[in-house]
């Protein structure tokens, strides 16, 4: 049988993968000490079970990793069956290589350690680099928002003058899938310092004149990235610009950054709790992303298929 069991980064989305799948969360206690060591403590028979853990290791990242470990310990030595871990944001994911000498590749260490500590399997979700997915040595399966976010920007746009922008030259292959299923033209940003000392260009390639444009990305952070390249793309004469993207970071001063912004919309999924400031600002929009996980993870226990969901 399987059961569900939620850390503390997004229980509100441990909940809603629960009522897709008619369970219960399992009856668990994940709490501090006063020095803030974490204390798990599953209340209820796991053994035998088929176990899923919910927790993206969003801010703070350590702290929720650190939990994410001590459950899959918890639930290892009460003798559960299976443990997978299911993390809808896979924090880390940036630190995938290393940047210059004398650097870690964080990624990897941290795919290590969620091995070491006892999981089985992972579920996660738009990793920023698929590559990733081979850092762990047990089967992990990435899911993809964009099936979920074509089904919305089919309802919110008219695709006849839409074009589908990736940010950043980093971005090309994520950007082209979503324009190759809208059946819409791809531009790209490419960000550029011709010499030491001066500051960027933003050079558009592709023609954006008049289009409503559709920027995608797998993470916003402190969204400078996205309004940078807003702006780029009204400067080219774009008629307006909304954006899709999986992960809502949003440290620092980013809501503001993107409420104060010409972006028309920017539209995120729930894989990482939204504050109250993402809640309340006006140009910002949460697609709930439970029926998509919840739906992998009784595929899961079944058994069955999930690649149909990559459609
Ligand atoms: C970078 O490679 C990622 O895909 C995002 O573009 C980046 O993390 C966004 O960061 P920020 O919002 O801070 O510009």
């Amino acid at each position: 049988m399987m059961k569900i069991v939620s850390g503390n980064s997004n229980r509100p989305l441990a909940e809603a993968i629960g009522a897709y799948l008619g369970l219960p969360l399992v009856k668990a206690t994940v709490k501090r000490f006063n020095d803030m060591e974490v204390f798990v403590e599953i209340q209820e028979n796991v053994r035998g079970q088929d176990m899923f853990i919910i927790q993206s290791t969003s801010f703070p990242t350590n702290d929720h990793l650190m939990e994410l470990l001590i459950i899959i310990d918890a639930l290892r030595r009460a003798s559960a069956k299976r443990i997978t871990a299911v993390i809808p944001y896979f924090g880390y994911a940036r630190q995938d290589r290393k940047p210059g000498p004398r650097t870690p590749i964080s990624a990897k260490l941290v795919a290590n350690i969620i091995t070491h500590a006892g999981a089985d399997k992972v579920l996660t979700m738009d990793l920023h680099a698929g590559q990733i997915q081979g850092f762990f040595d047990i089967p992990t399966d990435n899911l993809f928002a964009g099936p979920v976010f074509v089904r919305d920007i089919k309802q919110h746009n008219n695709l006849s003058n839409t074009i589908v922008v990736s940010p950043d030259v980093g971005g090309v292959v994520r950007a082209r899938a979503l324009a190759k299923r809208l059946d819409v033209p791809l531009a790209i940003v490419d960000k550029r310092r011709e010499r030491a000392g001066e500051s960027e260009v933003m050079n558009v390639i592709g023609d954006v004149a008049g289009k409503s444009c559709i920027l995608v990305d797998d993470i916003i952070d402190s969204g400078g990235t996205l309004v940078n390249a807003a702006d780029a793309l009204l400067a080219k004469g774009a008629k307006d610009v909304s954006a899709y993207i999986t992960h809502g970071v949003l440290s620092g001063g980013a809501v503001a950054r993107i409420t104060g912004s010409k972006l028309k919309t920017l539209v995120i999924t729930d894989s990482i709790l939204p504050t109250e400031a993402v809640r309340i600002a006006k140009n910002i929009r949460v697609i709930p992303i439970a029926p998509l996980i919840g739906e992998a993870m009784g595929r899961m226990n079944r058994e069955e298929s999930v690649s149909s969901l990559f459609e």
